[in-house]
């Protein structure tokens, strides 16, 4: 089979090769994979910010195909089902122990960036029939992790919550925000993507260019109150704000370092205001399996900004990493 591996920590150690195929083992299924979508996590694999790959390896963590041959032992599935396999196939459902994220497709096991892989059948989760392959490779990471964030502080009509960018985790973000009837108010660097958010439904914009003291603005906007939730995909630069930004007895979800880990912050505010931050790791099958069927429900279409062509992925790895260039996600077609 043909595949892309990477063979040393750098953007454009990408080698084209031909691989044998593998084998579905009992409990497995064969994919063939048509799709996969970058993550920030796949940039920090590459650079070697990210440890545990060995070189040479199949890169990407997210991806989708549909399935070729049953291993021995699967049930409930059939050869010809477009599905998405989930990057950690070792975490079925519940909270995380060591045991259940050892294991990461693109990481220390086979990515997406190969004609076919071999997955536990359990990992599986079925794409949503109004989805394209590109759109369902966008599920795994930052579409389970947003509505994670979504749902870590109950979202209802009523509901603020602050986004910050027009990354792939901020965007599915508003999807499912909006969907749970909540007001949304995004933060970007751009006014031309400011206004792809508003047309995806987001009420409020604020351009943090602009305006850096936006959590000043945040206040103004809720009347002094805060938000109930932010998705914190920033880190370092934004965490005192965001801290700031937020309601009593709101959620800080905390999932970005793009801009470092190391942050400082007044502990005053959590206390006097109760809040809640939350740390993630993007979720588990059970929780994509959700994710995937609010999908479905309301008919969210991932947004997808540019596709490259499988020759092209040293390009894909290298747009993700300058940061700020593009809106949703960035995908890699076989
Ligand atoms: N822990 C988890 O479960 C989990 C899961 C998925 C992702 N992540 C992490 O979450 C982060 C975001 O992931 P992603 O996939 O959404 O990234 P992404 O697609 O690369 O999006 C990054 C966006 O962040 C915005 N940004 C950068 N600096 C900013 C700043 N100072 N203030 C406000 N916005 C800023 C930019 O938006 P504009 O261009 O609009 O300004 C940029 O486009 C990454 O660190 C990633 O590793 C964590």
């Amino acid at each position: 089979m043909h595949a892309v591996q990477l063979t040393a920590h750098s953007l454009s150690a990408f080698q084209s090769t031909e691989l044998p195929d593998p084998q579905a083992s009992y409990g497995e299924v064969l994919v063939r994979m048509r799709a996969a979508t970058l993550n920030y996590a796949d940039v920090a694999v590459a650079t070697g910010a990210f440890p545990g790959a060995t070189f040479p390896m199949v890169p990407v963590a997210d991806g989708a195909g549909e399935i070729a041959a049953l291993g021995a032992g699967v049930s409930g599935w059939a050869v010809g089902d477009r599905v998405v396999p989930h990057f950690m196939p070792g975490w079925q459902d519940g909270p995380m122990t060591p045991r259940k994220v050892a294991a990461m497709r693109g990481i220390s096991l086979p990515g997406s960036l190969a004609d076919y892989v071999a997955v536990p059948a359990h990992s599986l989760v079925a794409l949503p029939a109004h989805l394209d392959f590109v759109q369902g490779a966008a599920l795994p990471i930052a579409a389970t992790t947003a509505w994670n964030a979504v749902r870590s502080a109950s979202l209802r009509p009523g509901s603020v919550i602050l986004l910050l960018g027009t990354g792939g985790v901020s965007i599915f973000a508003l999807q499912f925000a909006k969907a749970s009837g909540a007001t949304v108010i995004l933060a970007s660097s751009s006014d031309a993507k400011l206004e792809r958010a508003r047309q995806l439904g987001a009420d409020h914009l604020i351009n943090y260019r602009a305006t850096p003291a936006w959590d000043a603005e945040v206040l103004k906007l809720t009347d002094g109150r805060g938000v109930d939730l932010v998705v914190e995909t920033v880190g370092e630069a934004t965490i005192a704000r965001s801290l700031n930004a937020t309601a009593m007895g709101g959620t800080v979800f905390t999932v970005g370092i793009l801009t470092g880990t190391a942050a400082s912050i007044d502990l005053l505010p959590v206390i006097v205001k109760g809040l809640r931050i939350v740390g993630n790791s993007t979720g588990s099958v059970a929780d994509l399996a959700e994710a995937t069927r609010a999908i479905a429900a309301h008919r969210i279409v991932p947004v997808i900004d540019r596709v490259f062509g499988i020759a092209d992925t040293s390009a894909a790895y290298t747009e993700l990493s300058a940061g700020g260039r593009h809106f949703g996600k960035l995908a890699i077609v076989h």
